[in-house]
């Protein structure tokens, strides 16, 4: 735990730090009380400042005994209960308790102190320690009978499917229920009834998942129950084909519908046949997370790397398999064009320059000729024109 950000504690550092003088100790986090359900884990927080650091302990009463209180140590209760203990500045420790059974329930005291007399049995602990207690109650956990799991079969026509669950024993009156889908809530499932359903009408690879069924009581935890359809990945969608230039980088991507979560994996295709990839240059890059991967190639090589590549989803339940084309172009490809335009501009002068030439020697006469008069000729013409027109209008 970090408490870096906490300005209380800062406030302390800072005391301490300029006056040098010793500080009694005091809480900065006290244990919280709370209820658990049996087979669950608890933790308890304490955080105390002082200075020279205290000590922490921590102590367990149960409920109706609070007079006679027993030390607590790591590992006791056949190691379900771990004690970790940070002494800084501040001291910080927390208690944990897993796998809790009704016995658990209790006080739980944590207790502290840097007075330097705090271990003499002379002294009083109580005027000594300073204390915080939590009181742990443990519930019964309720059961609840629910469908098995199940595998989707393959393909989109598969007949309705219905989630059962049943609130069979409760100690506590329940509030209500809801129907959760890979840790998020389905709308509209909330309702009263201690037995409870969730209708797949038409079962589709994407509908597989973690399910659970979740029981809300009015003064206790909530229970719940899992229900895996596991279903064999369907790969429902993939690049069909990246182009690029040598040098550039390339992101082929798969991504699944399907649960457990797939292993996924890429090879090269090669006529037919899939090869590992030869990844000896260290250009190519596979990320894969839950339903999606992607693999990037850098540096293209317009040699080795065009072909066809293949992502390959596998579960426990199947595998799927998808093929991606790569192609390279050459570095120069994109000046083609540019090449292209010059050869035409480099032609059409050759044509020009050519012409020009066997044209020339003709011209020659015409050259010594007065200019003049052919321009008078043409703007009378001209002039003759509108005339005419605007006698027409
Ligand atoms: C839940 O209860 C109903 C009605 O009593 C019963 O038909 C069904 O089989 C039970 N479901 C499960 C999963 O136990
Ligand atoms: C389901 O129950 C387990 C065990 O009690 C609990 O750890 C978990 O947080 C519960 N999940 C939800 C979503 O209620
Ligand atoms: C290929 O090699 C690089 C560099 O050694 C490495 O970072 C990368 O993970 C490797 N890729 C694969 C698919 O093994
Ligand atoms: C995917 O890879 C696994 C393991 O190499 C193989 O058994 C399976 O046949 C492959 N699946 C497909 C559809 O190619």
């Amino acid at each position: 735990m970090s408490h870096a950000g906490n300005p209380l504690v800062i406030i302390f550092g800072v005391l301490m730090l300029h006056s040098g003088s010793a500080q009694n100790a005091g809480f900065v986090k006290s244990p919280l009380s709370e209820t658990k359900l049996t087979g669950d884990t608890f933790e308890l927080y304490c955080d105390v400042v002082g200075k020279p650091t205290p000590e922490i302990q921590w102590w367990y009463a149960e409920v109706n005994r609070a007079d006679s209180f027993f030390q607590l140590w790591d590992g006791a209760r056949r190691q379900r209960v771990s004690i970790n203990t940070a002494y800084g500045v501040n001291g910080v420790s927390v208690l944990a308790v897993t796998r809790v059974t009704i016995e658990d329930s209790g006080i739980y005291e944590c207790r502290a102190s840097n007075d330097p007399r705090r271990n003499d049995l002379r002294q009083n602990p109580s005027t000594t320690w300073i204390r915080a207690q939590a009181t742990v109650s443990v519930l019964q956990k309720p059961s609840i009978e629910s469908t098995d799991h199940m595998i989707l079969p393959m393909g989109y026509h598969i007949p309705p499917i219905t989630l059962q669950c049943n609130l069979t024993t409760s100690q506590n009156n329940h509030h209500e229920s809801f129907w959760m889908k890979n840790g998020e809530e389905i709308s509209d499932t909330r309702g009263e009834a201690k037995s409870t359903e969730y209708k797949l009408n038409k079962p589709r690879p994407e509908d597989s998942g973690e399910y659970m069924c979740v029981y809300t009581f009015d003064s206790a935890p909530a229970a719940n129950a899992t229900i895996e359809v596991k279903a064999a990945p369907d790969i429902t969608g993939h690049k069909r084909s990246e182009n690029k230039n040598e040098g550039e980088r390339a992101v082929l991507y798969c991504k699944s519908v399907g649960y457990p979560y797939p292993m996924w994996t890429w090879r090269k295709l090669d006529n037919g046949i899939s090869m590992d990839i030869d990844n000896s240059s260290g250009r190519f890059f596979i990320s894969s997370k839950d339903g999606y991967t992607e693999m990037s190639i850098i540096n293209l090589d317009i040699t080795s790397d065009p072909g066809e590549y293949e992502c390959n989803a596998t579960n426990i339940i199947g595998s799927n398999s998808m093929p991606s084309v790569l192609r390279v172009r050459s570095r120069l490809a994109p000046l083609w064009p540019l090449l292209g335009v010059l050869a035409e501009i480099i032609i059409l002068v050759l044509i020009i320059v050519i012409y020009e030439k066997r044209k020339n020697p003709d011209d020659v006469p015409d050259d010594d000729e007065p200019a003049g008069p052919m321009k008078t000729n043409s703007t009378n013409n001209h002039k003759d024109k509108n005339l005419r027109q605007r006698n027409t209008n």
